[in-house]
């Protein structure tokens, strides 16, 4: 799956989900205050690994799991646990 790190926070410009096929990019709960990981989320299990939300992003924030920025690991679980209903 593909994977959302940390240059969208703050950003969040969108270009993403308008490019997804699948719909499967999700905003996070920024109008509640708490998330302190405020951007949007690629949800694993519907990702079908197609690849055009990467190039569209303009802050570079998307890349293919295996491909994913040492620092920015964490990601993979931060958008993985978006989906888990927590
Ligand atoms: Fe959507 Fe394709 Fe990006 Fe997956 S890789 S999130 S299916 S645009
Ligand atoms: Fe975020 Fe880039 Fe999408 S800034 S909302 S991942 S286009």
């Amino acid at each position: 799956a593909y994977v959302i790190t940390q240059p969208c926070i703050g950003t969040k410009d969108a270009s993403c989900v308008d490019v997804c096929p699948v719909d499967c990019i999700h905003p996070g709960p920024s109008d509640e205050g708490y998330d302190e990981h405020e951007q949007l989320y690629i949800n694993p299990d519907e990702c079908i690994d197609c690849g055009a939300c990467e190039p569209a992003c303009p802050v570079t924030a998307i890349f293919e799991e295996s491909a994913v920025p040492a620092e920015w690991k964490s990601y993979i679980k931060i958008n993985a646990d978006f989906f888990q209903g927590a």
